[in-house]
């Protein structure tokens, strides 16, 4: 009778099956930060300047001095943090793969995001742009506009 227990009831060798997870878990965390590094050098390009956030004590001053389109600034800023900064940096620099924009002039800011909402090719890498711009109501602009504009 005993020599027909099923396989699975026999004793399993332990140790190697647990060495073997504990592999895994050791590459799946090794890959996991290398990515999380790399990644990471990609979009700050290393940069401790990027890490940081816009000048609110620029916006403050305006605040009191022009608040009216102080306004229209900080929506800008609040837009451009969530969409627009990670590729054009904190500064509106640009990246290695990103115009700079910083400064430029407000018709020229609206004109631009109006036509890569229009969905017309521009430059070689539009297709990276175009969807960031598709979604920018005419407020978006504006607003993104003054913002970049005081970059
Ligand atoms: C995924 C990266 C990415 C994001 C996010 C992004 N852009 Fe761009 N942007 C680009 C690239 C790349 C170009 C150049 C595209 C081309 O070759 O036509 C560009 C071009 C521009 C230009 C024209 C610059 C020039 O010199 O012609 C403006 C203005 C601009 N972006 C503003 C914005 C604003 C405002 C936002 C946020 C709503 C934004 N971008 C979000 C990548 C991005």
């Amino acid at each position: 009778m005993k020599d027909s227990a099923p396989i699975d009831a026999l004793p399993q060798p332990q140790g190697h099956g647990n060495a073997r997870k504990l592999i895994w878990l050791a590459l799946v965390l090794a890959v996991g930060s290398g990515v999380h590094f790399a990644l990471q050098g990609i979009i700050q390009s290393g940069d401790a300047e990027m890490r940081k956030g816009p000048d609110l004590a620029r916006l403050e001053k305006m605040e009191s001095t022009d608040p009216a389109r102080a306004v229209r600034v900080r929506a800008g800023m609040v837009k451009y943090e969530s969409s627009c900064r990670l590729c054009h940096h904190r500064l509106g620099i640009g990246g290695k793969f990103t115009p700079a924009i910083a400064g430029r002039p407000e018709d020229w800011v609206i004109t631009m995001l109006e036509v890569y909402r229009s969905g017309s090719q521009v430059g070689p890498l539009t297709n990276l742009m175009a969807p960031w711009a598709a979604e920018l109501s005419d407020e978006d602009i504006g607003n993104l506009a003054a913002y970049i504009s005081t970059l």
